[in-house]
């Protein structure tokens, strides 16, 4: 079972109960978040309109796998391939990134994921509806990640020095149903880890979310109205020293189509990470060598990126 953990009851068991989750199953829900329902309804109905555009409007706004404008944008229909040994995902895809204008440093240097977002034309107010929603689940990523420092004694505030100015992948995804005859190795999503920090993923009523249990079996992550489902990334592992893991997951497909948004708040593309050293000991020493945010997220991003088609 994923744990659903309610955000507004009190500060001590919600920190306890955030360890609990981040040391078991890597997953959890959370209700009473404070996140205004209205902006997750907007960012549903935006959704719907963008992957309805007729196939060339899509690929007018079609991501590149390189270059500053790298991961913002469409990809198509089995674009992405999550998992290596299976084949590229079912779900389509639209990604957005923290809006800098051209005179931001990150942008003059031309830093990989952090160009200009790309927005399709004739869609009034769906860049205001993404941008508005990317703002409050960043907000949710912060409070959370306050909640996992505590939980692993540290201050609440120790993680915010790495997320200032983040890598702040917003993405729509739309699973179509999964095609009859497909084979044992066709997924909306593939088994996979998310990459950065942490993810905080809404869903609709469809499911098909599934979960990799220490045990070695799939558990499904049921749909809820209001609850948001948080994962941790790779380089919450590295921090932690795999105290907290990232968790496998894919997202099966079944006979209806379904719709996801996700926001991975992934790190400032150059900070770096390091085990924290209170994640150590003498019997336990490093697993991970210290790594850049970037040098990690493009690692990942180039390998996933199948050849279009
Ligand atoms: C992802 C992911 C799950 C979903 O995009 O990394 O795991 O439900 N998505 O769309
Ligand atoms: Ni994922």
């Amino acid at each position: 079972m994923i744990p659903v953990i309610d955000l507004a009851a009190d500060r001590r068991s919600v920190v306890d109960a955030i360890g609990a989750a981040c040391r078991s199953t890597g997953f959890f829900s959370v209700v009473g978040h404070g996140v205004d329902p209205a902006l997750r309804a907007a960012v549903f109905a935006e959704a719907h309109r963008f992957f309805a555009l007729p196939d060339a409007a899509k690929r007018a706004v079609a991501s590149a796998t390189e270059g500053p404008s790298a991961n913002r944008g469409y990809d198509g229909l089995r674009s992405q391939r999550l998992d290596a040994g299976a084949a590229p995902d079912l779900k389509e895809s639209f990604m957005i990134g923290l809006e800098l204008g051209s005179e931001h440093p990150l942008v003059q240097r031309g830093v990989p994921m952090h160009g200009p977002n790309r927005w399709p034309a004739d869609l009034p107010g769906f860049r205001e509806a993404l941008v508005a929603y990317q703002a409050a689940a960043f907000d949710l990523a912060a409070r959370l990640l306050q909640g996992i420092a505590a939980s692993l004694g540290l201050d609440d505030g120790f993680f915010a020095p790495f997320h200032r100015e983040p890598i702040l992948g917003l993405r729509l995804m739309r699973y179509p149903a999964r095609p009859p005859g497909a084979d044992g190795t066709e997924f909306g999503a593939g088994a996979h880890t998310d990459w950065g920090g942490i993810t905080v993923l809404a869903q609709d009523d469809v499911g098909s979310l599934q979960v990799l249990s220490p045990g070695g079996d799939w558990w499904d992550v049921p749909p809820h109205p209001d609850a948001f489902v948080i994962n941790l990334g790779d380089l919450m592992g590295v921090w932690t020293n795999d105290r907290y893991r990232s968790t496998v997951h894919r997202v099966l497909g079944g006979d209806r189509e379904r719709y996801s948004v996700a926001l991975f708040c992934d790190l400032d593309a150059e900070a770096r990470i390091e085990v924290i050293p209170t994640c150590t000991a003498a019997d336990d020493p490093p697993r991970y060598e210290p790594t850049t945010v970037l040098d990690h997220l493009l690692g990942k991003f180039r390998a996933s990126m199948a050849p279009a088609g």
